[in-house]
């Protein structure tokens, strides 16, 4: 997507063939900072502390660090070592274990002198793929804004609420909650986006609402708890929100606070749509609520704010006693009755394993 007239990419390989070249999220949207990250430690690093964050991102990241591994120690020890490394950074999102998976399986098979080359040719693959399979999620998400238009007024407005950033900032390209309404505005129909800000780390008030200005889509900005009070008012046509992971039942995990937004949809007849690329399917699990680890991140992210001062400071500022403890559950599952609908790159199926298996039977 572009960022004033120039367009990015989340990542990208640097001119030294080497590097990978990232948008520093942890800066935006104050400051737009480019990072070169040129090690597997420095990759690590960039996820756990959320430099890079967002499950498919995430996973594209990783998928370098492999490749920067191979160039330095192309064993079979070092393969399953960075794949340890790299798979403890963040334990929720599934797509890191899916692309580690994928690199694994790629180089195994390959003679040493190879696998530099390959594992950088796959993760390049990778992050192209990333972007086709958001695209589509937007082709198919795009029909559903459609039809929520076709029963309004001609010309008013499709009013959809969104929660964390599953925005281009957290894929390589498109997002995938985003991608849909970024096709809904090209195609010329009106669209209102309402961004919960999603504390503790506000990627909607910071990351979201960042992208929604930077490409010209009418939004607001409000509290995580007003979603529910302007679902009751009739100010919401429809959620769509991204996950972590997703379960072969259609559980859905995703950013804390995404189980409240389905909750208040589901007692006012909002349709509450996830929209998900293929590899944040984890085909081993079926109960969410049982299965997924839920990431416990520092309590630090509950009791100190970033923003910015007056001025011109990037600065942290404490919002409790300093001997209050805090709590950061950073997910939460939303169950499968809860979610209208899975838009996936294939279509939207049914949050049910029959659904998910008739749209992917090659799974089944
Ligand atoms: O902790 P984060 O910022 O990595 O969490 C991101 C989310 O929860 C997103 O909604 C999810 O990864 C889907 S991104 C397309």
């Amino acid at each position: 997507m572009n960022v004033g007239d120039r367009h990015y990419r989340t990542i990208w390989l640097s001119d030294d063939g080497r590097s990978v070249e990232i948008i520093d999220q942890r800066w935006l949207p104050h400051e737009f900072r480019i990072e070169k990250l040129g090690t597997v430690a420095a990759i690590a690093t960039a996820i756990r502390d959320m430099w890079v964050r967002g499950a498919p991102l995430i996973g594209v990241t990783a998928a370098y660090g492999v490749a920067m591994q191979m160039a330095v120690d192309p064993s079979d020890t070092a393969l399953d070592d960075v794949w340890e490394t790299l798979h403890e950074t963040r334990p929720t999102a599934i797509n890191l274990r899916w692309a580690l998976d994928e690199m694994r399986r790629f180089l195994k098979p390959l003679p040493m002198e190879q696998r530099t080359a390959a594992a950088y040719k796959r993760a390049s693959e990778i992050a192209d793929e990333d972007v086709g399979l958001n695209r589509a999620i937007g082709e198919n998400g795009l029909e559903i804004i459609k039809q929520i238009a076709a029963r309004k007024q001609p010309g008013e407005t499709v009013n959809i609420l969104t929660h964390c950033n599953a925005g281009w900032l957290a894929t390589v390209d498109y997002g995938t909650a985003t991608s849909p309404i970024y096709l809904a505005v090209e195609a010329g129909i009106p669209v209102h986006v309402y961004v919960d800000e999603t504390r503790p780390r506000n990627q909607g008030a910071q990351l979201t609402a960042w992208e929604m200005a930077g490409h010209g889509v009418p939004h607001t900005l409000i509290v995580d708890n007003a979603g529910g009070h302007l679902m009751q008012r009739g100010a919401i046509d429809m959620v769509i929100v991204g996950t972590d992971r997703t379960t072969a039942d259609g559980d859905v995990c995703n950013k804390i606070g995404t189980y409240l937004k389905a909750l208040a949809a589901a007692d006012n007849d909002v349709p509450f749509y996830v929209a998900l690329p293929s590899p944040t399917i984890d085909w081993t699990v079926g109960d969410g609520l049982a299965e997924i680890p839920i990431e416990e991140r520092s309590g630090d992210e509950v009791s100190l704010v970033w923003g910015k001062t007056s001025d011109g400071k990037i600065a942290q500022v404490r919002v409790s006693p300093e001997a209050t403890p805090a709590a950061n559950p950073a997910f939460d599952v939303t169950p499968a009755r809860l979610v209208t609908g899975l838009i996936t790159e294939r279509g939207v199926a049914k949050a049910s394993r029959e659904g998910l298996k008739a749209m992917f039977p090659e799974r089944g």
